[in-house]
């Protein structure tokens, strides 16, 4: 036993020993560099910005191409919300990068590690963050022609970590680990795009997410220049900044209602709960009163689009962290919102209510919502949820809660999620979603309608929504900047704007 280890391991050294020259060209495309220290604070913070910007788009999806089987789950968690593999990543927009101080830094890291002066072309730019809980799995870049000299650089964007916080870098060689690599503040790690790669979740404990920024890359010297070209240009690396704006889907799924309103429910009859508070305001809860079409159309719009990221602050009021905003313009054209205004029509007693915030929420198992309120008592405003995942059953748990007062020491109702359930309720309601428990790696959805008592009181609402961010941007600003900010904001709140240049100075700000 013992001379035929150590005869062995006399094999190999003495292999290594005459190989090495010949060795050393295929170890180096297997090489991980870690750079630490490349970046000042200021460019790490730029990174992260280009992250948590308004724009960026986030999506959670399933890996298509995972072997892991889905079996072996208990399958009452398992049918269609739940998914191996799932993890949020963003397109990011590479043109302001490209002229970056640190995008050169990179660049330069990988010349002068190689020895070989090029251009480096950016083939895509990914952001990704990684939550508690999450099963992150491993990927590789796909790399069209092997012999191209295609790298990964990984860049943390994290707080400096602490003892135990796990998130790290792993990259493998055919099923083998060749490096682990710890996720520090502004760490910069290389390696061949052919290698297989993860990163993996914080630890349980850890509420923070990690950010890190991928980049896939070319090294390519002149000669190679015109093939680099066919390759980036298709895959339009380069965008308007805008052309990524899809923050607000549309409801282009939706069919359009007509002119003539296709008909008047007798929305009574589709009211499967009704419970009154001490105070005498209604949660009413109704069943099968969407057309399947719509309601298949607008789960494929919250499943694909993109998520804008809220990650929880101390002060937050719902601490839904995930959330799809949809414009109130497109919504009231699509027939949907003829169902819905007929609901709010019927519940409030009332006709003229419209919406003045919609969006999905996307919650998931390690997320922590808390009991808020939509409205003020004197603010006769409903809220309106539909319930959108499939097949979802009691044991996905993510009820929607309502409580006596914020303290939340009494539960007085619950509506549990069903494929296409409405519920609706004065907003000054306590409530609070429930997330779905850990071994759910999808998501529960929730489509929600805030609707004020006239289109006039929610156009004002909505507004004011939309001009938070000026609020935020004029508190860091001073001088001239703020009185221009200030003059502005005046302009938004007494009308003097149109829509078009309203959005236009809103993005302007939320960039910044
Ligand atoms: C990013 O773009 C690629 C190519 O267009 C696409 O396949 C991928 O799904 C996109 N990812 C996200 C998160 O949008
Ligand atoms: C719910 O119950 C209350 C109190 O009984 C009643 O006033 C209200 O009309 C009911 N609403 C619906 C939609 O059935
Ligand atoms: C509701 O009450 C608050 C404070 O009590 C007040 O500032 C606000 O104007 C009232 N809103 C309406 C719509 O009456």
């Amino acid at each position: 036993m013992f001379t035929m280890i150590s005869s062995s391991a006399v094999c190999s050294v003495f292999f290594n020993f005459v190989s090495l020259i010949a060795l050393s060209k295929s170890l180096r495309s297997k090489d991980v560099w870690i750079k630490d220290n490349v970046f000042t604070e200021n460019e790490i913070r730029d990174m992260k910005s280009l992250l948590s910007q308004d724009e960026t788009v986030w999506k959670f999806q399933p890996r298509e191409d995972n072997n892991l089987a889905i079996a072996g789950r208990t399958k009452n968690l398992c049918s269609k919300a739940c998914y191996s593999c799932y993890s949020w990543s963003s397109n990011l927009t590479s043109v302001t990068f490209k002229s970056s101080s640190s995008w050169r830094k990179v660049s330069d890291t990988l010349s002068s590690h190689i020895g070989i002066k090029g251009n480096c072309r950016i083939l895509s730019l990914e952001g990704k963050i990684n939550i508690r809980a999450g099963h992150t799995c491993t990927e590789r870049a796909s790399v069209s022609d092997k012999t191209v000299n295609s790298y990964i650089a990984v860049i943390f964007l994290v707080q400096n970590s602490r003892r135990n916080a796990y998130g790290e870098l792993i990259v493998y060689n055919e099923g083998e680990i060749i490096k682990a690599v710890y996720p520090k503040r502004g760490r910069l790690v290389i390696f061949p795009a052919s290698l297989e790669h993860v990163i993996k979740s914080p630890a349980i404990d850890m509420s923070e997410r990690l950010y890190c920024m991928k980049i896939h890359f070319l090294l390519s010297d002149d000669q190679r220049h015109s093939a680099v070209v066919q390759e980036t240009l298709p895959g339009n690396t380069v965008r308007n900044d805008f052309n990524n704006l899809m923050v607000f889907p549309n409801f282009k799924l939706l069919t359009k209602t007509d002119t003539t309103p296709d008909g008047t429910l007798d929305i009574q009859q589709f009211v499967t709960k009704n419970f009154t508070t001490n105070s005498g305001l209604s949660i009413v809860v109704l069943d099968g009163i969407l057309p399947l079409k719509e309601l298949d159309a607008l789960r494929k719009t919250v499943e694909t689009n993109g998520y804008s990221d809220n990650a929880a602050g101390m002060d937050s009021t719902d601490q839904v962290q995930w959330i799809m905003a949809f414009e109130i313009d497109d919504f009231v054209q699509t027939s949907l919102w003829n169902v819905v205004s007929q609901i709010v029509t019927f519940v409030s007693g009332k006709k003229g209510y419209f919406p003045y915030d919609i969006g999905c929420n996307n919650i998931q198992a390690t997320d922590t919502t808390t009991i808020h309120i939509d409205s003020e008592f004197n603010e006769s405003e409903f809220t309106l949820l539909i319930y959108l995942n499939e097949d979802w059953t009691a044991n996905h748990h993510g009820e929607t809660v309502f409580f006596d007062d914020m303290e939340g020491n009494e539960v007085i109702f619950a509506v549990r999620p069903r494929y296409g359930r409405v519920a609706i309720f004065h907003g000054s309601i306590p409530h609070s979603a429930r997330p779905p428990p850990l071994l759910m790696e999808g998501a529960r959805f929730s489509f929600a309608v805030k609707l004020a008592a006239s289109e006039e009181t929610a156009r004002k609402k909505a507004d004011l929504l939309d001009i938070d961010v000026l609020y935020e941007a004029l508190e860091v600003l001073q001088g001239e900047e703020a009185d221009k900010l200030e003059a502005i904001i005046h302009d938004i709140e007494d009308g003097k704007m149109d829509r078009q240049t309203k959005e236009t100075i809103i993005r302007e700000y939320e960039t910044h």
